[in-house]
């Protein structure tokens, strides 16, 4: 398999940047990666990736499984710090400070950097302490009634409210998958985080709740800068405004989504968009 970034791959007269074919750079960037290498143990799975995420908008990850979307999407939030022998060397800057300092605290950056998996994950307690959970460990309600509120616009925010306000007592685990989704997705908003990461979000929901997780992320672009992981290339079309195609480890391509899906500069990113990868 050819995986060179030459420009003998290139439908187009793009120059190569980085290693990376298109736009991965930005003026607006809430996020800077450079130079990004992953190891699980002696393996590498992610190879020298650089690439901004821009402010409120949404930036889709690509590729082939296996590719590394996941393991690169976890370092954004240094949740690979809780993986044995994940090493990972590179900058990783929000906002202009270094994500990987000694000073930052991973559990704090957790709460500016939330995350949303492919399988709702909701804690085995109530709907409402579901929610409450983040601000009540971070401080941020002084009051009762304050913690309500966070609570209530979280769930409002998340779409979910309407379905669960006479029920905030029950168990979060006893709701549809799709309200399960919107649910984690309040927990992470509860904590007001500047930049939301979701790893195939809507991938085990019927194409209701996946409509629904949708536009909330469209909505949601408006107040967070988002990351998502997807296997569903209409997904990507529809709800991301940047997408970056990754192949073995490297980023290969990247560009507004448009672009990619109607005019790709890289002979690898074609062919997966138009399902001729193998
Ligand atoms: N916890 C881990 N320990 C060891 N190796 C891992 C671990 N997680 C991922 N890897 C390896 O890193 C590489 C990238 O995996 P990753 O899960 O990031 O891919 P992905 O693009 O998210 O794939 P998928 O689309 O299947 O979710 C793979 O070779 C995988 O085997
Ligand atoms: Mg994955």
């Amino acid at each position: 398999m050819n995986t060179v970034m030459t420009s003998e791959n290139l439908t187009s007269g793009d120059i190569v940047i980085n290693g990376s074919v298109g736009t991965p750079f930005c003026d607006d960037a809430k996020m800077s990666m450079r130079n990004v290498n992953v190891f699980y143990a002696e393996n590498q799975a992610i190879h020298d990736v650089s690439l901004d995420l821009a402010k409120n908008q949404v930036t889709a990850l690509i590729g082939p499984s296996g590719c590394g979307k996941s393991t690169f999407l976890r370092c954004i939030n240094r949740m690979n710090d809780l993986i044995p022998q994940c090493k990972v060397t590179g900058s990783f800057v929000m906002d202009g400070a270094e994500l990987y300092a000694k000073n930052m605290d991973p559990v704090l950056l957790r709460a500016r950097v939330g995350m949303v998996f492919q399988k709702p994950n909701p804690f085995p307690k109530s709907i409402y302490e579901n929610v409450a959970y983040g601000p009540k460990i971070h401080g941020l309600a002084t009051s009762k009634s304050e913690l309500d509120e966070i609570v209530e616009t979280s769930l409002q925010k998340a779409g979910l409210f309407n379905e669960v306000k006479d029920r905030l007592d029950k168990p979060g685990t006893g709701l549809s998958g799709g309200q399960q989704q919107r649910l984690c997705i309040a927990r992470t908003i509860a904590v007001s985080p500047e930049v939301i990461l979701m790893d195939e979000p809507a991938s085990a929901l019927d194409p209701i709740a996946t409509a629904v997780i949708e536009e909330l992320i469209s909505e949601l672009k408006e107040k967070y800068t988002i990351a998502i992981v997807t296997h569903s290339m209409q997904q990507a079309a529809r709800v991301s405004q940047k997408t970056a195609y990754f192949h073995l480890g490297k980023l290969v391509e990247m560009g507004d989504t448009k672009q990619i899906f109607t005019n790709p500069s890289h002979q690898l990113t074609e062919n997966y968009i138009s399902g001729r990868f193998g």
